[in-house]
C-alpha cells in the first residue's frame, strides 16, 4: 500500500494511518479514500483484526476533503467520501478514531462514522464547510445533530467554528480524552475498547432531538440566520438539512444533504470563498523572497506620534505582548494619546471583553517618551506623524542618527513616496512602509509597502510581524495610495458623479449595500467624517488638472459645516445620538443645483449602472495596479478589499468579481464609460489583453 495511507495490523488492531501532509486532506485524486476503503475491507476479512483504529500522522488527524479538488470536473469523485462513510456503517468490527491536532470537515465526518472517538486535550473538532460556502457533505449534517442535538449542531455548522476536545467530551462528541503521545495513546484506548467488549455506537440511527416545538425552533433559526448571514446561501441550506435530521429517517436526510451540497458547490458564493481560502495563504508568499529568508527579531517597538494612528498601532504591539515606547512632541500630546488608549481599553473591559488585569498588563507595556535617545534600542520603529513630507523626512533623519544598527524604520504614510522618505536616511534597506488602517487596533489589513531599496529580510520580517500582531499583511509597491486607497479613489469619484447625473445618496448606498457592502460610499463618508477629505482636496486644488471633471457637491456640504455623523449632518441627517441616516431634502436640492451648474440634465440612473460604475472603477484601476507590479497578484488585491474595505467575501473581492462577470463584459462596460465620460475610464491594457484572450485576472 502507498505511503499516503498506511495499514498495519498491531495486535488485535487494524491501524489505518492517514499520511497526506500537510493536513492529511482526504484527496480523491491521490487515492486517499480508496486506500482507506481497501484497508477496511482487508481488515474485515482478517480474523486477527478485532477492531480498526484510524489515526493521522504528523501534526493532526485530518483537515477534511481536499479543497483544491472542489472546482475540478473530476470532483464528481468527491462523492466517494459519502460512499466511504456509508460503507463504514456496514462494518461490524468496532471502528475507533484516535484524534489529535484537528478533525475538520470531512475529517470529523470520518470520525463521526467511527463507533468510538477519543482525542488528545486541545484537539479542535469542527465542521467549517460553511466558511467555504458549502455544507458538510459526508453525512455531517445528519450525524452531528444525532450526537449533539439539533441546536448545538446547527450552531457549530452555521458558525463553522471548531470546539476543543474538552468541550467535545462534555457534549458527548468524543468518548474520552487521551493521555500521552500519539499514536500510542490511541492504540491504548482502542485496545481497551476491544478488551472491554464495548458495544458499537452508530451515529446513523434514530432522529436528532430538539427542545420544544420543531416548527418554532426552525422558524426562529431561519429568521436568525437570514439576518446574521445576509447574502450567504449555505447557512439556510444547512438549517434545512438539520431539520431533516430531526424529522426524516437518516437515508432521506442524507439525500437532502447531497442535494444541498451539489447545489452549493458550483455557486458563486462557494467559488468566491474557496478562492479567498487559497488567496489568504498565497498572500504571504513573495516570489523573490524565499520562505526561509532569515528574519530579524522583533522584541521591542517604538511608535512616533500618539495621534489617531500612532495610538492604535501601539495597541497592536502591546496586545501581542511586545513592549512599545511612544514618542511625542510634548507632554500634553503624550498624555492625550495615552489617555485615548487607556479609555479604549477601559471601554473593552466595561463590555466584559477584556479582563482588568490584562488591561493593566497591556498599559504596563506602554511607555510615553519625549526624547529620541529613549527609543534607540527598539527593534522596529513606526512613524505616524503628520502627513507632510518635510516633517517625515526630519523624523527619519533623526531616526537614522539614533536607532541601533539593524532596527527596522517604518512609515505609516498613506499617500507619500516611501522611496523619498527612505532617501532621508543612509540606510534605505531598513526602511519600509507599514500602512495600517483606521482604527489601527481593529482593522485586519496591513499594506506592507516595499520601497525600491527595502531589504528582503526587512520585508520578510514585516510580513511575519503582521501575523504576530494578527493582521493580514499584503505586499504593495510604492505609488500614490498603494493598492487599496488608489483604487478607492475611482470608486468615490464615480459615486459623486452619479449624483450629479441623476442619482441620490440613498440610491447609490442601497445598490452598494444590496451588493453586500455593510455601508455604501456616502454612509461610510458620514461615519469617517467629511472634513479630512475636504482639507486634502483644498490642498490639492491648485494642482488639479483644470480639464478634468470635478464634482463640487462634497465641498459644498462641508462648507455648510456638515462633517457627517459627528455634526449630526453630512450626506444625510442624523437625530442626535443616532447613527441612522435620514435622507435630507436640503442635500437633494444642493445636488440638483450642482447638476444644473455643471450643465448636466438629470436622468434616471439604473441600479446596474451604479453598480458597474462603482465596481468597474475599482477593477480597472486594480488591473493597472497589477500591470505595474504594485500588487503581486490579483488575489492580493481581493484580500486587500475583503479585509480592509468591507467588500463582501461571498463575491471573492473585486478582481474575482470581474472574473466571475467575464472580462469581455467588464471591458465592454469600461469602453462604454470611456466613450461617455472620458479619460478617467481609459481601459487598462491588462484588462484589454485578458478580455481579448478570454483570460481571467486570477488563474482559473
Ligand atoms: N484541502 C486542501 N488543502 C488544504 C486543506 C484542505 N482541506 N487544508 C489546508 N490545506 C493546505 C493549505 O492550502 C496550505 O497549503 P500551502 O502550504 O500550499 O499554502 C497548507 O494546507 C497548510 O494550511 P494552513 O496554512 O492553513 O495551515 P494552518 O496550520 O494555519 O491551518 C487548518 C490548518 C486549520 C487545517 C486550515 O488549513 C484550515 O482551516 N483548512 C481548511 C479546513 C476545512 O475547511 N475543511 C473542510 C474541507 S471541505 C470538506 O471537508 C467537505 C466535506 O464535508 C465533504
Ligand atoms: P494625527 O494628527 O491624529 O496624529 C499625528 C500625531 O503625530 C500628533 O499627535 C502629533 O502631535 C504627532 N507628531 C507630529 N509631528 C511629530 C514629530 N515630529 N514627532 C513626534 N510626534 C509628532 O494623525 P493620524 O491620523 O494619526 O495620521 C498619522 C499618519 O498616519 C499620517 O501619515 C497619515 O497619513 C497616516 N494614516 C492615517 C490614517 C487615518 O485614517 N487617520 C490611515 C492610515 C494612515
Amino acid at each position: 500500500m502507498s505511503d499516503i495511507v498506511t495499514y498495519a495490523v498491531q495486535g488485535h488492531l487494524g491501524v489505518i494511518t492517514l499520511n497526506n501532509p500537510p493536513v492529511n486532506a482526504l484527496s480523491v485524486s491521490k487515492g486517499v479514500l480508496q486506500r482507506i476503503l481497501d484497508a477496511i475491507k482487508e481488515g474485515e476479512h482478517d480474523p486477527a483484526v478485532k477492531a480498526f483504529l484510524i489515526v493521522g500522522s504528523g501534526r493532526a488527524f485530518c483537515g477534511g476533503a481536499d479543497i483544491s479538488e472542489f472546482g475540478k470536473p473530476s470532483s464528481v469523485g468527491l462523492s466517494t467520501l459519502p460512499n466511504l462513510v456509508s460503507y463504514m456503517d456496514t462494518v461490524t468490527k468496532p471502528m475507533i478514531a484516535g484524534i489529535h491536532g484537528f478533525a475538520l470537515g470531512g475529517g470529523l465526518e470520518l470520525a463521526l462514522a467511527c463507533h468510538f472517538r477519543a482525542a488528545l486535550p486541545g484537539t479542535l473538532l469542527g465542521l467549517p464547510e460553511v466558511k467555504l460556502g458549502i455544507l458538510p457533505g459526508a453525512h455531517g449534517t445528519q450525524r452531528l445533530p444525532r450526537v449533539l442535538g439539533a441546536a448545538r449542531a446547527l450552531d457549530m455548522m452555521v458558525s463553522g467554528d471548531p470546539i476543543p476536545a474538552e468541550k467535545a467530551l462534555d457534549l458527548g462528541l468524543v468518548d474520552e480524552l487521551l493521555k500521552g503521545e500519539m499514536p500510542a495513546a490511541a492504540i491504548q484506548f482502542a485496545n481497551r475498547v476491544v478488551r472491554e467488549g464495548r458495544e458499537i455506537k452508530r451515529t446513523n440511527s434514530g432522529q436528532a432531538a430538539v427542545d420544544g416545538s420543531v416548527e418554532a425552533f426552525f422558524a426562529n433559526a431561519r429568521a436568525r440566520i437570514a439576518k446574521e448571514h445576509r447574502g450567504y446561501p449555505a447557512p439556510l441550506v444547512i438549517c434545512d438539512c438539520v431539520e431533516a435530521a430531526v424529522t426524516l429517517p437518516f437515508k432521506q436526510g442524507v439525500q437532502r444533504e447531497r442535494d444541498g451540497f451539489e447545489k452549493l458547490r458550483p455557486g458563486t458564493e462557494s467559488r468566491s470563498l474557496r478562492h479567498l481560502f487559497f488567496a489568504e495563504r498565497e498572500v504571504a508568499k513573495i516570489p523573490d523572497v524565499p520562505e526561509d529568508t532569515r528574519t530579524r527579531e522583533i522584541r521591542t517597538a517604538a511608535v512616533i506620534g500618539a495621534g489617531t494612528m500612532g495610538g492604535g498601532i501601539a495597541m497592536n504591539f502591546v496586545n501581542a505582548g511586545i513592549p512599545v515606547k511612544i514618542l511625542e512632541m510634548s507632554q500634553a500630546a503624550l498624555d492625550k494619546g495615552l489617555g485615548v488608549i487607556s479609555r479604549n481599553y477601559a471601554a473593552t473591559v466595561a463590555k466584559g471583553r477584556l479582563r482588568q488585569e490584562d488591561m493593566d498588563r497591556r498599559m504596563g507595556l506602554l511607555q510615553g517618551v519625549l526624547e529620541y535617545e529613549a527609543i534607540k534600542d527598539a527593534d522596529i520603529v513606526i512613524e505616524a506623524v503628520f502627513e507632510d513630507m518635510a516633517v517625515k523626512r526630519q523624523v527619519f533623519e533623526k531616526l537614522d542618527a539614533v536607532m541601533k544598527p539593524g532596527a527596522i524604520l517604518a512609515t505609516n504614510t498613506s499617500t507619500l513616496d516611501v522611496d523619498e522618505i527612505a532617501a532621508a536616511t543612509k540606510r534605505p534597506e531598513d526602511v519600509i512602509g507599514l500602512h495600517f488602517f483606521s482604527p489601527a487596533n481593529v482593522m485586519k489589513l496591513l499594506e506592507v509597502v516595499r520601497a525600491a531599496k527595502t531589504g528582503k529580510d526587512v520585508l520578510a520580517t514585516s510580513m511575519k510581524l503582521a501575523r504576530t500582531i494578527r493582521k493580514v499583511g499584503v505586499v504593495a509597491g510604492v505609488c500614490d495610495g498603494f493598492i487599496g486607497n488608489r483604487m478607492l479613489h475611482g470608486y468615490f469619484r464615480e459615486a459623486g458623479f452619479l449624483l450629479e447625473e441623476g442619482a441620490l445618496p440613498q440610491q447609490v448606498d442601497r445598490v452598494i449595500e444590496d451588493f453586500g457592502f455593510a455601508m455604501g460610499p456616502f454612509r461610510v463618508s458620514d461615519l469617517a467624517g467629511l472634513d479630512v477629505g475636504w482639507y486634502i482636496r483644498k490642498r490639492q486644488a491648485a494642482t488639479r488638472p483644470a480639464h478634468l471633471r470635478y464634482s463640487k457637491v462634497a465641498d459644498r456640504i462641508c462648507e455648510m459645516g456638515r462633517f457627517g455623523q459627528k455634526t449630526n449632518a453630512g450626506w444625510y441627517r442624523y437625530a442626535p445620538g443616532s447613527r441612522t441616516p435620514i435622507p435630507d431634502p436640503q442635500i437633494e436640492e444642493l445636488i440638483v443645483e450642482a447638476s444644473a451648474e455643471a450643465g448636466i440634465t438629470r436622468r434616471e440612473i439604473s441600479d446596474q449602472e451604479i453598480l458597474e460604475r462603482c465596481m468597474y472603477a475599482l477593477v480597472n484601476e486594480g488591473a493597472n495596479i497589477l500591470k505595474e507590479g504594485i500588487a503581486l497578484r490579483a488575489s492580493d488585491i481581493d484580500i486587500v478589499y475583503v479585509s480592509g474595505y468591507g467588500f463582501p467575501r461571498y463575491r471573492g473581492g473585486p478582481m474575482f468579481h470581474a472574473d466571475t462577470a467575464g472580462l469581455d463584459k467588464v471591458l465592454e462596460s469600461v469602453q462604454r464609460f470611456h466613450a461617455q465620460h472620458g479619460e478617467f475610464w481609459a481601459p487598462s491594457k491588462l484588462l484589454e489583453r485578458l478580455a481579448k484572450e478570454g483570460g481571467t485576472f486570477n488563474p482559473a
